[in-house]
């Protein structure tokens, strides 16, 4: 049987929007739906959404404290380090967009910068580390005197996260 008409087949079971593409074959590609028109991106396009506390409030503080909680004790299952695996993930990635996004001042935003690549190093070593407890607990604590810095230096001392 051709590939083509099992995916027909497939399809016809299982009523799948997904493969309604690949059945179109008969159909000339002009008649698929027309192009959308996409227009180039430029960094303005990537505005900050939303000021820093609220960054750090919705995209650092659920990981932290996920990541916090997972790690109290050894993570016992796959489960438990997909979650580990999430919060690291989350937390190393977002250093980039905190790093980008700094006071205008150039001496502070050189500051700035330089503690937020100390959270993605050590944010990029935390995610590494899952499946080994003892790894992960040392990263862990690394990124988080990282995290405190920054707040120590830009937020008054505000913020000291527990480990
Ligand atoms: C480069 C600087 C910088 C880094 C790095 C940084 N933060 Fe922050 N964070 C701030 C600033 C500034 C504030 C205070 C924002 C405000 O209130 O204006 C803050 C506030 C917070 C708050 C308090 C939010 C609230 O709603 O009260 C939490 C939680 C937080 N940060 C978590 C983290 C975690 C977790 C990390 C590390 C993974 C981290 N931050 C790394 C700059 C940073």
């Amino acid at each position: 049987m051709k590939t083509v008409e099992l995916v027909a087949i497939i399809t016809s079971l299982s009523g799948a929007f997904l493969f309604s593409n690949a059945t179109n074959t008969d159909q000339p590609q002009s008649e698929v739906a027309p192009k959308a028109v996409q227009t180039p991106a430029t960094p303005d396009d990537f505005e900050p959404i939303d000021n820093m506390h609220h960054f750090m409030e919705y995209v650092c503080e659920p990981s932290y404290k996920g990541l916090k909680q997972v790690l109290a004790n050894e993570p016992a299952d796959r489960k438990a380090w997909k979650a580990f695996k999430n919060h690291a993930l989350v937390l190393a990635e977002s250093s980039a967009l905190v790093a980008a996004r700094g006071p205008d001042d150039a001496a502070k935003n050189k500051e700035w910068k330089a503690i937020s690549a100390e959270v993605y190093r050590s944010g990029k070593s935390l995610y590494k580390s899952a499946g080994d407890y003892a790894e992960a607990k040392k990263h862990y604590g690394t990124m988080l005197d990282a995290c405190n810095r920054c707040h120590t230096v830009f937020a008054k001392g505000k913020y000291q996260l527990s480990k």
